[in-house]
């Protein structure tokens, strides 16, 4: 385990501002990895790689691709997963997940990327999916503003909240998959792919 590792990642994206997963939501995510045994994720928004390093360090079988945008993050990214010798099972990549495109099959999808355009992400990777995937997001709570837009004061966030309720709103009566919306961390949503015959 990379334990101290980990918190010194934590600290120092918590010191410099990055966004990163809070402690309810990763744990919720490492659990769901471990109890139902699953190997492969593909992750929208690597930031400084805390999530992908704290995943593939409590399973050990599990491989990663992680996709981030900004450069600087993804450097210092790749420096953290090679301190916590993970470079074998994590692979970040330098990307813009809006045109990325990949073959490769995931047990799970993770947004945690630009959270306006979540609809579109898992568009795009739904054929990355193994048929009975599951895709992960995180954020859809957003503060409480989405179940709460009134408390809304800065009016340029507004069209970002209601993109993430209809999001959530769509995925929760999606007939293929079967979600749930969890009140934890920042708000989760767990979306798992219905066998053909449910
Ligand atoms: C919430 S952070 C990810 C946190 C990370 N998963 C963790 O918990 O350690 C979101 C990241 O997505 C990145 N991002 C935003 N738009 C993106 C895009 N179009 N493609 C790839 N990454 C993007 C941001 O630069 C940011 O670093």
């Amino acid at each position: 385990m990379n334990r101290q590792l980990i918190e010194t990642i934590k600290q120092k994206a918590l010191s410099d501002k990055v966004p990163i997963m809070e402690d309810a939501g990763l744990n919720y995510v490492i659990a769901y990895l471990k109890d139902n045994n699953l190997s492969s994720l593909l992750e929208i928004g690597t930031a400084v790689g805390y999530s992908s390093i704290c995943f593939a360090s409590s399973n050990p079988k599990l491989k990663i691709v992680t996709l981030e945008k900004d450069e600087q993050r993804h450097n210092i990214a790749k420096e953290n997963i090679r301190l916590a010798k993970l470079e074998n099972r994590v692979a970040a990549v330098l990307a813009d997940a809006r045109e990325y495109d990949l073959n490769d099959m995931f047990d799970v999808i993770f947004l945690d990327g630009p959270k306006a355009h979540n609809q579109q992400l898992f568009e795009r990777y739904l054929k990355n999916l193994k048929a009975e995937g599951t895709v992960i997001v995180d954020n859809v709570y957003f503060h409480g503003f989405v179940d709460n837009p009134e408390l809304l004061e800065k009016k340029r966030l507004k069209p970002l909240v209601r993109k993430l309720a209809k999001f959530r709103d769509d995925m929760l009566n999606h007939p293929d998959f079967e979600s749930r919306y969890l009140e934890i961390g920042d708000g989760l949503l767990v979306c798992r792919r219905r066998k053909k015959d449910e």
